[in-house]
């Protein structure tokens, strides 16, 4: 076969012999051929080789003092299967190859060598370890893909049961407001006063109303992701509509020590729906508040990309998210907040929401650095008039 140079200069091979100027003499031919040789004497010395570094292909003689080639190869089967190993045999020991080939060799080559012979039958052994790579690769790609679609499906499952479950349970919630109100307000009237379960009674309708405060919760923000209504398309000046969101943001949280800052940033305007973008901002800088101490600063931004999309951030100054705990965020119903305190629905919601918008929200965080979530958005909704 002649010399092609480069295409195969990635073959790398481990010649085991134990006849020093038969070994020298191969390797120093098939170097020349851009292939690149491990020279060793003894099988052991190649299975040192195979430990450290990334060979394709074994060639090695069969008959060797200590250890032989087919006990070589039984080894290289075992411990490094990703590998192909090609038999040397002696004139007349045809038997030697053939048991090679049935214990697993990909092929034998008969002693004296010819070059052209051993050069190509080292690049089909090279080329079966690749296409073999290769289908290792793609069938991890196809399984991650499965598991991925496999996730996607779980939870939209898990959004649609939830979502219908929070609408059915929405009105039994307002009876039961209702009629615990109604216990209140019977207690309060001057008749009841000197009923001796008086106080406990108005206790007991207060720990209802605030836990059905609390259910409300739940529901609204599940069903904030189903909520068919959305508003027409509207221009939002940038970065105007994040000091409005601003101030909304400091009216909703007045006694936190949390400042929130928006950047100056070159003014745009972007065309989308204004009310799911604040329902989605809202959750944002809430979390970015709640987790950042006191003295802190949680700060908004928007930029216009090369690519013509839209990016709005919102950087806090908190501990950040660890990895293990950034994997979930996204999932309905995760949360690290103390139990009563967070639905860990929040992001869940902001994520479908981003999708109804045509865009999309990531994150990025290192502990210790802060958390930086990144909304990117069509300039305009399809049905919204570019601007
Ligand atoms: N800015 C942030 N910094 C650090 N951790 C965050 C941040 N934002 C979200 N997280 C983590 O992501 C989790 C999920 O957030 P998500 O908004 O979905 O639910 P939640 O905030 O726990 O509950 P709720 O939104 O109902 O108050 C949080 O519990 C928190 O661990
Ligand atoms: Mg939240």
């Amino acid at each position: 076969m002649p010399n092609t140079g480069r295409r195969y200069h990635d073959i790398s091979l481990v010649l085991v012999d134990d006849e020093a100027a038969f070994r020298d003499t191969l390797a120093k031919r098939l170097e020349k051929r851009e292939i690149k040789v491990h020279p060793v004497a003894c099988a052991k010395q190649a299975l040192e080789i195979l430990a450290r570094e990334p060979v394709d292909v074994v060639i090695s003689d069969v008959r060797m003092p200590e250890m032989s080639g087919h006990e070589l190869l039984a080894r290289i089967l075992e411990n490094h299967p990703d590998k192909e190993v090609i038999l040397l045999t002696g004139h007349g020991d045809l038997r030697d190859g053939v048991e090679g080939i049935r214990a697993g060799a990909f092929d034998y080559i008969t002693k004296p060598v010819e070059i052209d012979h051993i050069e190509s039958k080292v690049r089909q052994a090279a080329a079966a370890v690749r296409r073999r790579k290769e289908r290792q690769v793609e069938g991890e790609l196809r399984k991650q893909l499965e598991e991925r679609a496999l996730q996607a499906e779980k939870l939209a499952t898990v959004g649609t049961l939830a979502t219908g479950v929070a609408h059915e349970i929405n009105n039994p919630l307002a009876i039961i407001n209702e009629a615990a109100g109604w216990i209140g307000q019977v207690m309060a009237r001057p008749s009841m006063r000197d009923l001796p379960e008086n106080a406990s009674l108005t206790r007991a309708s207060e720990i209802i109303q605030t836990a059905v405060d609390r259910a409300r919760r739940i529901t609204h923000q599940l069903l904030g992701m189903v909520r068919k209504e959305s508003e027409a398309p509207t221009i939002c000046d940038m970065p105007g509509y994040l000091m409005e969101l601003a101030s909304l943001c400091r009216s909703i949280h007045p006694e936190n020590e949390v400042a929130i800052h928006v950047e100056e940033d070159t003014p745009f305007t972007l065309i989308t729906d204004p009310h799911k973008l604040r329902q989605i901002l809202v959750n944002l800088v809430e979390n970015a508040i709640q987790a950042t101490p006191k003295g802190g600063c949680v700060t908004l931004s928007s930029q216009l990309t090369d690519t013509g999309k839209v990016t709005i951030q919102v950087q806090d100054t908190g501990p950040g998210i660890p990895e293990s705990v950034k994997k979930r965020i996204f999932d309905p119903f995760f949360t690290t907040k103390p139990q009563g305190k967070g639905t860990g629905l929040g992001l869940y919601l902001c994520r479908d929401l981003s999708h109804h918008l045509g865009g999309e929200l990531e994150v990025s965080s290192r502990p210790g650095e802060g958390a930086c979530f990144t909304l990117t958005l069509p300039r305009a909704l399809p049905n919204g008039t570019p601007p």
